[in-house]
């Protein structure tokens, strides 16, 4: 789908962060080419969480650059950042709104102010919001309110509320960690249909490495905000898994709860 010559969806470039001093991303660059799922691999701490913070505009990297669809990412660059739509672990929706008006929220950087504020969303708009519900299976649920949806459900609607900004590129921060594994599996293969179908370039950070490998194109694997894996998914063998976490690769185990190894000292 993709070519050489084709500016890719995201561009990551030399970023690097210090915390007081302390190195949390070091020299850190990948890139995401239209259509592309990549997956970020590493321990807790890695500076997974950091790095998106750098990609979607939330936090400045001290080095580096982050360009979108080839515009520059920078807190105040309002259009580069529109164009990043950005999915939650607890999947940040509105409990007491409605299913429908949490996906319009994905529409405010689109529409003026006022409408915004009054929630007066053109008919455009709330089709085009019905229509992502229906992409996420979830169309008959449009009037329930949020909060009675399972988790695997509310992850739809925040991926609906995802397509509905028509952005260039998802970033995905461990959106499965607090699903159960079918949940996971139906998240995953909605994230990795979006990628195909609309072209958009997702990154989605996970602690599972057998889902890393059943639904990306390739992984970048970060341990002490370095990158010390880059490359197609099925290249991510055993020893690249001791070289990135210092333990074997995890398989799939229907019957375990999938409670990441690595979250219990998650900040
Ligand atoms: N705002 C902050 N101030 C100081 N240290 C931070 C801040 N955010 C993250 N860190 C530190 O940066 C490191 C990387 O954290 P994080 O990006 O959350 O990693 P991950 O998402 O891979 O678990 C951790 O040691 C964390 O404590
Ligand atoms: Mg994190």
């Amino acid at each position: 789908m993709s070519g050489p010559l084709e500016t890719p969806r995201l561009e990551a470039t030399g970023l690097s962060k210090r915390y007081k001093g302390r190195v949390v991303l070091d020299d850190v660059g990948f890139s995401v080419a239209q259509g592309e799922l990549v997956a970020i691999l590493g321990p807790s701490g890695a500076g997974k969480t950091t790095l998106f913070r750098c990609l979607t505009g939330l936090t400045a990297p001290d080095e580096g650059s982050v360009r979108i669809g080839g515009a520059a990412v920078t807190k105040d660059a309002g259009r580069a950042r529109r164009r990043v739509a950005i999915v939650f672990q607890h999947y940040n929706l509105v409990g007491r709104l409605s299913t429908l008006d949490n996906v319009l929220a994905g529409r405010l950087g689109h529409v003026s102010a006022w409408r915004g504020i009054t929630r007066r969303f053109s008919r455009r708009d709330r089709l085009l919001a019905l229509d992502c519900l229906d992409r996420v299976g979830l169309l008959s649920f449009a009037t329930a309110r949020a909060d009675t949806l399972s988790g695997g459900q509310q992850q739809r609607v925040a991926i609906a509320r995802a397509l509905a900004q028509s952005a260039d590129v998802i970033i995905a921060d461990e959106p499965i960690a607090s699903l159960d594994p079918t949940a996971a599996a139906g998240v995953l293969d909605l994230l990795r249909g979006i990628a195909l179908s609309d072209g958009v370039g997702v990154v989605c950070s996970l602690h599972q490495t057998h889902f890393a490998r059943s639904h990306s194109d390739r992984i970048v694997g970060l341990a002490q905000g370095r990158v010390v894996f880059d490359g197609p998914a099925d290249a991510f063998d055993e020893a690249a898994a001791i070289r990135l976490y210092a333990t074997p690769i995890s398989e799939p185990d229907p019957s375990l709860n999938p409670t990441p190894r690595f979250q219990d000292i998650h900040p």
